[in-house]
C-alpha cells in the first residue's frame, strides 16, 4: 500500500526536473506541415515554447528532430491501454512500451503524455478513444499500470540531463456518454494518490465532461468548472491542452432551440471562445501550482487558422501562463498540499482484475449496442439514454465504415461486388462487434480494418474474397510506404 505522502514527494522530485516551457502547440508529424507552420509563425513574430508531437514512426520523428534541433519537443504517446486490467498480459505490451521509450529518448521529451482512455477492451476494438469506467477499482488498475510504465521509463529513459521522463495522464473527452460510480475528478484524485504521475487537463475535454454528464442539467458551466477544479488534483497538472469542439459529421448541426450543442473533441475545428473563458478560470485557480506548459492542439487544422488562434492565445494568455508557472516555483518545497484519499491496495489482485475485465466486456457490448445497460456503473447513464444511443447508432457505425479509411474507397471493387450480391456494408458494423477477437498485432486501426473486412467478405461473399485480398494487399503496401516517407498515401485521420 503506497504512502500518499511518499507518492507526493516522489512526484515533487520528478516535477522539479521539468523546466517551464510556456505556450506551445501539439501537432502530428504528418499534419500540419511543420516546416511551413514554423515559417508562417516566424513571419508573425511568433515562436512556440515547445511542440508536443504525437506518436509516429521513428523515421518521421527523426526528420522532425533534425529539422528543428533547437525546439523543445514533448511526446504524446498512444497505444498503451493503461485503463485495461489485462493490458500487461498482451503479447505486444512490452514491445509497445519499448517503442515508446525509444521515441521519448529520441525526442528528449520531459514527459510521456497518454490519454486515460482506450481503443481496445476485452477483445473489442474501436477507432477513437473510449473513456475509462469511472470507478474506484478502475482507478486502482490505472495507477498500477502507470507505475509499470513509469518504472520502464526510470530504467531505460535516457535524457542527457540524467533524469527520466514523467508519465502524464490526460483526462479524456466524453463522446456523448460517461459510465461509472464516482465523479470524474474524484477518480483522478484516487489515481494521483497512488502513483506519482503528472496530469494533463484538456479544456475541451472538461467541457464534454459537463455536457455529457448530469452536470449540464444541474448547474451552470462556470459553477461546474469551479466545483470540478476544487476536487480534481490540480496540483498535479503539468500541462493544459486546448483544442476545437464541433458536432460530428454523423450527427449534424443542432437546431438553435436545443440548448447545448452536441459538440465533441475536434482538433480540426476552431476553438470556441467559451473554452478560452474556461481556460481563464482554470489558470486563476490557486491549486494550479505545477503548471509547465499550455498547448493548443492543432493537428489536422489549416495553418492559417493555427497561426491566427495561436497569436490570439499568446496575446490573451502568455503573461497569465508565465505568472501561473512562477506561482509554482514560489510555492516550492514549503507547499502544504491537501491530503489525497487513503491509498488502496496495490498491486491489484487477480480476481479484481478479472472483475474489471468482465465490466469492460459488458462496457464494450453496451456501447456497441449489443447489450442493455445493466450494473451500478450504468445507472446514471440509463437515466437519459440519448447520448449512448447517439454513440452506437450514429458515431460508432461512422467510425467503422468511414473514419480512418473509408471502406468504399479502400475496397471499391469488393464493395461493388458486395452490393451486387445484396450485402449491405452496414452489416460489417454488427460483424465487427459480434464477438471479442484475439490481438494479432500492436493496435493499428487501419490494419485492423483491412483484416476484419477480409474476414467479413470471406464469410458473407466468399466469391469476392480474392478481389478483397488483392485490394487489401495494395492498401497494406501503400500504408507501409506512407509510414516510411512521412507523406500519407491514404487519407488518415487521428483524434486524441
Ligand atoms: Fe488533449
Amino acid at each position: 500500500m503506497p504512502d500518499p505522502d511518499f507518492v507526493q514527494q516522489d512526484f515533487q522530485r520528478r516535477f522539479r526536473n521539468i523546466p517551464p516551457l510556456g505556450m506551445g502547440l501539439s501537432v502530428d508529424v504528418y499534419s500540419p506541415n511543420l516546416f511551413e507552420l514554423e515559417n508562417k509563425l516566424r513571419e508573425q513574430g511568433l515562436q512556440p515554447g515547445y511542440l508536443e508531437v504525437f506518436k509516429a514512426t521513428m523515421t518521421a520523428l527523426s526528420t522532425v528532430r533534425q529539422a528543428i534541433p533547437d525546439m523543445s519537443l514533448a511526446y504524446h504517446g498512444e497505444g498503451l491501454w493503461i485503463t485495461q486490467p489485462d493490458v500487461q498480459d498482451s503479447p505486444f505490451f512490452q514491445q509497445d512500451v519499448q517503442e515508446m521509450v525509444t521515441q521519448l529518448n529520441h525526442l528528449q521529451s520531459f514527459w510521456l503524455n497518454h490519454e486515460c482512455a482506450t481503443k481496445q477492451m476485452a477483445g473489442y476494438s474501436f477507432g477513437t478513444y473510449v473513456p475509462p469506467l469511472y470507478t474506484r477499482l478502475s482507478a486502482e488498475v490505472v495507477a498500477a499500470n502507470i507505475a509499470t510504465v513509469q518504472q520502464a521509463m526510470d530504467r531505460q529513459g535516457r535524457r542527457t540531463d540524467g533524469t527520466a521522463p514523467l508519465f502524464l495522464l490526460e483526462m479524456p473527452p466524453l463522446t456523448y456518454f460517461s459510465a461509472g460510480t464516482i465523479p470524474i475528478p474524484h477518480f483522478f484524485r484516487l489515481v494521483a494518490g497512488l502513483v506519482p504521475c503528472g496530469l494533463v487537463l484538456d479544456i475541451g475535454h472538461l467541457w464534454t465532461a459537463y455536457r455529457y454528464t448530469t452536470a449540464c442539467r444541474r448547474m451552470s458551466l462556470e459553477q461546474f468548472v469551479g466545483e470540478f477544479l476544487d476536487e480534481f488534483p490540480l496540483d498535479r497538472v503539468i500541462e493544459i491542452h486546448i483544442a476545437g469542439l464541433a458536432c460530428h459529421e454523423s450527427v449534424g448541426e443542432p437546431k438553435r432551440e436545443e440548448g447545448f450543442p452536441e459538440w465533441i473533441d475536434a482538433h480540426a475545428a476552431p476553438i470556441p471562445s467559451i473554452l478560452f473563458d474556461m481556460l481563464e478560470q482554470v489558470l486563476a485557480h490557486s491549486n494550479l501550482v505545477s503548471l509547465r506548459a499550455v498547448a493548443l492542439e492543432v493537428d489536422t487544422k489549416p495553418i492559417e487558422m493555427i497561426v491566427e488562434e495561436y497569436a490570439e492565445a499568446v496575446r490573451r494568455f502568455s503573461s497569465l501562463v508565465h505568472q501561473t508557472m512562477a506561482r509554482g516555483a514560489a510555492v516550492g518545497q514549503s507547499m502544504e498540499l491537501a491530503p489525497y484519499p487513503a491509498s488502496v491496495q496495490a498491486p491489484v489482485c487477480q480476481s479484481d482484475r478479472q472483475q474489471l475485465r468482465d465490466n469492460y466486456m459488458r462496457y464494450a457490448q453496451i456501447i456497441s449496442g449489443q447489450a442493455p445497460m445493466a450494473g451500478l456503473e450504468w445507472q446514471e447513464t440509463a437515466g437519459d439514454a440519448t447520448g449512448i444511443t447517439r454513440y452506437h447508432t450514429c458515431y460508432l457505425p461512422y467510425e467503422i465504415l468511414h473514419w480512418g479509411g473509408d471502406l468504399a474507397e479502400m475496397f471499391p471493387q469488393t464493395c461493388q461486388a458486395l452490393a451486387e450480391r445484396g450485402v449491405c456494408l452496414t452489416e460489417f458494423v454488427a460483424f465487427w462487434f459480434r464477438s471479442p477477437q484475439p490481438l494479432t498485432h500492436s493496435y493499428d486501426f487501419f490494419l485492423l480494418k483491412i483484416e476484419r473486412f477480409l474476414e467479413f467478405v470471406a464469410e458473407r461473399a466468399p466469391e469476392a474474397r480474392v478481389c478483397a485480398e488483392q485490394e487489401g494487399d495494395i492498401l497494406r503496401q501503400a500504408y507501409a510506404r506512407a509510414n516510411e516517407v512521412v507523406e500519407p498515401v491514404v487519407e488518415m485521420e487521428r483524434t486524441r
